[in-house]
């Protein structure tokens, strides 16, 4: 594409006025530059740099391992594929629990070594003060709230959160807080439908929803898992819209029995 031919990239202020509008937001995870190309030329409104980079990408059982420089690795190659997409990349575990110098450095290196245009992380009033640092940086902040797969060993399970009345009222109150220190979206992750839609209603920033109903801004879900790549993952929440392992697999028997046949190269295949 020329420059004369540039799409408008979508912003923090787009998300908002998408909300205002009743028009739903999409968002998908993105880890590499090739996949990045397609879900952006597709139309994709949000690429998430996910930690779940950990699990798809790495094989890692949880989203702990992943480092901040995994990540900048990651979003960078996301960042050169995404023409119109916002980019948005998740802060990892320990680069912002120890204290808001540390969330904001992190927040830092992640926008000027990768050109990503917002970060996200995990919690609501516990890091409140490193989402307060990271916002006067001028960096736009994405919350994420419900199940936050980098405290599992707290929860002990990826069961639906916010079940019982306490959690609920907590997660009603962090995604207020959220939205008064500045955040510009919030994640809701697997927390129930009405509960859901209760915390979109209660405010005026987009909330994208993994796994909690149809009643809140816009959905998100991991690319790997709505191509059907990974097979083995099976919630409830996932629509496959692709089985793409299936495909995979018979195509690379194909290949093999080519090879094994001598049927592959043909006479056209070389020079
Ligand atoms: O890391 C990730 O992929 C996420 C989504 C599940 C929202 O945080």
């Amino acid at each position: 594409m020329s420059v004369h031919q540039q799409v408008k990239r979508v912003t923090t202020h787009t998300l908002q006025q998408m909300k205002r509008d009743n028009a739903p937001i999409s968002m998908l995870t993105a880890y590499d530059y090739t996949m990045t190309r397609l879900l952006d030329q597709a139309g994709i409104d949000v690429l998430l740099v996910g930690d779940s980079a950990s699990n798809v990408m790495a094989g890692h059982e949880t989203t702990l391992p992943i480092t901040l420089d995994h990540m900048i690795y990651h979003a960078s190659s996301v960042v050169r594929g995404a023409q119109r997409a916002l980019v948005v990349v998740d802060l990892p575990f320990g680069s912002y629990q120890a204290n808001s110098s540390e969330a904001l450095r992190s927040a830092i290196r992640i926008m000027k070594e990768t050109g990503a245009h917002a970060v996200k992380l995990e919690g609501g009033k516990e890091v409140a003060e490193s989402i307060s640092r990271i916002l006067s940086a001028g960096i736009p902040v994405m919350g994420h709230l419900g199940l936050t797969p980098q405290s599992i060993y707290k929860f002990g399970t990826y069961t639906v959160r916010a079940k019982e009345k306490e959690e609920a009222h907590k997660l009603q109150e962090d995604a207020v807080l959220l939205q008064e220190l500045g955040c510009f979206s919030v994640v809701l992750e697997k927390v129930p439908a009405s509960l859901a839609s209760k915390v979109a209603d209660s405010i005026e920033i987009p909330v994208i929803g993994i796994g909690a109903g149809a009643g809140v801004d816009g959905q998100v879900l991991v690319t790997h898992d709505m191509l059907g790549i990974n097979d083995g993952f099976r919630p409830r929440f996932l629509r496959k819209y692709l089985n793409l392992a299936e495909d995979i697999q018979a195509a690379v028997k194909q290949y093999i029995a080519d090879v094994q046949s001598r049927g592959f190269p043909n006479e056209r295949e070389q020079y």
